[in-house]
C-alpha cells in the first residue's frame, strides 16, 4: 500500500520539488494548485518522470476547496498519510529590502497582515483540522508545516543572529503563529502515531525567495521530505532545517 501525500502549493517552487522527491521515494504525491492549468502542467511534468502524481484545485482561503480535498482523499484512499502544508506567500518584498526600513513593523497595512495570515496561518489550521480524521486513519500520519527561520522569536530577539536585522512583520509573525500551531497540535497528538513538525527550507531560489538565494529548489525541499518520511522514532513538535533543530 503506497503512502499518499497532499502537498499544498505544489504547482511550483519548493512544493513541486517536494512532490517530486516524495514521488521518487515511492509516495503518491497529490498536489494542491489554486490554478487548474498550473496543476495539470505540474502533474504532467511529474508523470513524465514516472511519478504517479495527481492534483486537486486548492486555494487556502476556500472552505469549498478544503471540503473538496477531504472528499478526494476520503473517496479515493479512505485515508491520508502525509500532509505538507507548503502553500504560502510573502507580501513585503525580499528579506534584504526590509533591512533598515523605518516602518517595517508599524507601517504594515491591515490588508497585508490579513492576506498573509489567511494563507500562511488560517488556511493551514483549517485544512489540517479538516483532514485530521483522514490522517488518523493512516498507520503513521505525518504533518509538515512549511515555516521559516523568520518565525523564530528566539533568533529575532538575538542581536547576534543573522536574521536579526530582517524584519518582515506580517510574514514573520504568520510563521511564528504557524510554529505555535505545530507545538499545540503535536501536544494534542503526542500519544498517537501522528508526527507534526515545522520545516525551515532554507533561503531558496523561488519566486518567493528571489534569484539571489543560495539554495536550489532541490535542496529547499529536503527538510520537508525528511519530516514527511520520519520513522516512528522521529521528532514531533519541533522546527527543523536539514536535520538540525532550530529554536522557536
Ligand atoms: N523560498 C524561500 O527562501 C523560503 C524560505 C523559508 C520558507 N519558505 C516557505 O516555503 C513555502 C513554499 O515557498 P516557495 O519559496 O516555494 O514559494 P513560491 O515559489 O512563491 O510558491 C508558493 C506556492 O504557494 C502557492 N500559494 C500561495 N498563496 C496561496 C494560497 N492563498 N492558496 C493556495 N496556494 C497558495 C502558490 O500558488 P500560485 O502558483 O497559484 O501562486 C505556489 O504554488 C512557503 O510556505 C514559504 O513561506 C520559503
Amino acid at each position: 500500500m503506497s503512502t499518499v501525500a497532499f502537498i499544498t502549493g505544489g504547482n511550483r517552487g519548493i512544493g513541486l520539488e517536494t512532490a517530486r522527491q516524495l514521488g521518487k521515494e515511492g509516495v503518491i504525491p497529490v498536489i494542491g494548485s489554486r490554478d487548474a492549468e498550473a496543476g495539470r502542467q505540474a502533474v504532467a511534468e511529474l508523470q513524465a518522470e514516472g511519478i504517479p502524481a495527481d492534483f486537486i484545485v486548492f486555494e487556502a482561503s476556500s472552505t469549498a476547496d478544503r471540503d473538496a480535498a477531504y472528499a478526494y482523499f476520503s473517496d479515493k484512499y479512505g485515508r491520508l498519510d502525509v500532509l505538507v502544508n507548503n502553500a504560502g506567500l510573502g507580501l513585503e518584498g525580499q528579506p534584504a529590502e526590509s533591512i533598515g526600513r523605518a516602518d517595517a513593523t508599524s507601517g504594515v497595512s491591515e490588508e497585508t497582515l490579513r492576506q498573509t495570515f489567511e494563507a500562511n496561518f488560517f488556511g493551514v489550521v483549517l485544512l489540517t483540522q479538516k483532514l485530521l480524521p483522514l490522517l488518523k486513519k493512516s498507520q503513521a500520519g505525518r504533518i509538515v508545516n512549511v515555516s521559516s527561520v523568520l518565525g523564530s522569536l528566539t533568533l529575532h530577539s538575538d542581536p547576534e543572529a543573522s536574521i536579526y536585522p530582517i524584519k518582515m512583520f506580517a510574514y514573520d509573525t504568520s510563521k511564528t503563529a504557524l510554529n505555535a500551531f505545530t507545538v499545540h497540535l503535536a501536544h494534542e497528538l503526542k500519544d498517537t502515531t501522528i508526527k507534526v513538525n515545522s520545516a525551515h527550507p532554507g533561503w531558496v531560489q523561488t519566486r518567493l525567495g528571489g534569484s539571489v538565494a543560495p539554495l536550489t529548489e532541490a535542496d529547499g525541499a529536503k527538510t520537508s521530505v525528511q519530516l514527511a518520511t520520519v520513522g516512528a522514532d522521529g521528532p514531533t513538535g519541533q522546527l527543523h532545517h536539514l536535520g538540525q533543530v532550530l529554536p522557536w
